[in-house]
């Protein structure tokens, strides 16, 4: 019989919760929400060995434990630092963690470019996001931005590597979710790059699932590439038969059309259960789904301007798919 391990507590900006032992404090702080929660670039709960790679998660440790009170001298990476029992952690009421995240938002932009006008992107990424709370107006960089050509993988993927932060979740998908390992990061410093031998990866029927995991626009989906901005899409949750996956997906409606398919994602972005590259790219047409209705979005989000959440009533003469009615029209 499993046993349930023995709760400890920690307390993130004054808000104490029970989480079992072992955690990283950015779960942690996941189990309080709202504001407390750090940024996570590379983080992705769902993919073994992420995190540690872009510092957008640093806070500030003012008590170790109950055990060894010292507070940590430097601020730490919260999603590759665990929790200990009586451990006191400051995000929001930082304010060194401000500046760092700050600091690291500068850092992340240095290099890429100002293309959310033309990014498929755009609206949906966390780059965008972090410039928008904590981005400064103008770049303090004397030195040329680095460039790459875009590059196709594949079919389905389009890699703009100008785009990239280096945060490996694609690296990992590759790794974890295909069965041979041809990619990685090349070359070290502000050298380093996507290698495309991702492209080795694509033939997988679950390669698709590093556009859902990449942050920001560098791998985006070519099926769907320039058809919409996202905040004039409706996103429906809907099913299908799929031998591959669970069939459990999104579509991005305009009318009756599906401009793209992707993964249902969590409050954290990140994917609920991957999608195999047969619901994603190849199920473009109704008839291959079961819809079950408005996907949820957060306020937060650009994509919830316009976005209603109770379908009409079928007998509705202006029901239509992805044409719903506002709740506060109830
Ligand atoms: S392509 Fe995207 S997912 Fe891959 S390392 Fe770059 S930013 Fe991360
Ligand atoms: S999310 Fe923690 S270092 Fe990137």
């Amino acid at each position: 019989m499993n046993e349930e391990p023995n709760k400890i507590k920690v307390t993130i900006d004054g808000i104490t919760v029970e989480v079992n032992p072992g955690i990283p404090i950015v779960e942690a702080a996941r189990q309080i929400g709202g504001a407390s929660v750090p940024p996570t670039m590379c983080y992705y709960s769902k993919l073994e060995g992420s995190g540690g790679r872009c510092r957008t998660c640093l806070v500030e440790v003012t008590k170790g434990s109950e055990k060894d009170p010292r507070p940590m001298p430097k601020l730490v990476p919260a999603c590759r630092t665990n929790v200990m029992d009586g451990m006191e952690v400051k995000v929001l009421t930082s304010e060194r963690v401000i500046q760092a995240v700050q600091g690291v938002t500068e850092f992340l932009l240095i290099n890429h470019p100002l293309d959310c006008p033309i990014c498929d992107q755009a609206g949906e990424c966390k780059l965008q996001d972090l410039a928008y709370e904590h981005g400064l107006e103008k770049t303090r960089s004397e030195f040329p931005r680095r460039t790459f050509q875009s590059d196709d993988l594949g079919p389905y993927i389009k890699l703009n590597m100008n785009r990239c932060i280096l945060c490996a979740r694609c690296v990992l998908v590759a790794n974890q979710l295909t069965d041979q390992r041809n990619q990685g990061i090349l070359f070290r410093g502000d050298h380093a790059e996507i290698s495309t031998y991702l492209s080795k990866a694509i033939e997988n029927d679950f390669s698709g699932n590093m556009i859902d995991v990449c942050p920001v626009g560098a791998l985006t989906d070519r099926t769907a590439r320039f058809k919409s901005r996202v905040w004039f899409t409706e996103p429906v949750n809907a099913t299908c038969t799929c031998e591959k996956c669970s069939g459990r997906a999104v579509l991005w409606m305009k009318g009756d059309t599906i401009i793209r398919v992707t993964a249902r994602k969590d409050a954290y972005n990140e994917v609920e259960e991957f999608i195999c590259n047969d619901c994603r790219f190849e199920r473009k047409d109704l008839k291959y789904w079961n819809i079950e209705g408005p996907a949820h979005i957060s306020d937060h989000s650009v994509i919830s301007v316009n976005h209603y959440e109770l379908p009409l009533p079928k007998n509705d003469p202006h029901y239509k798919i992805g044409n719903f009615k506002a709740k506060t029209l109830e």
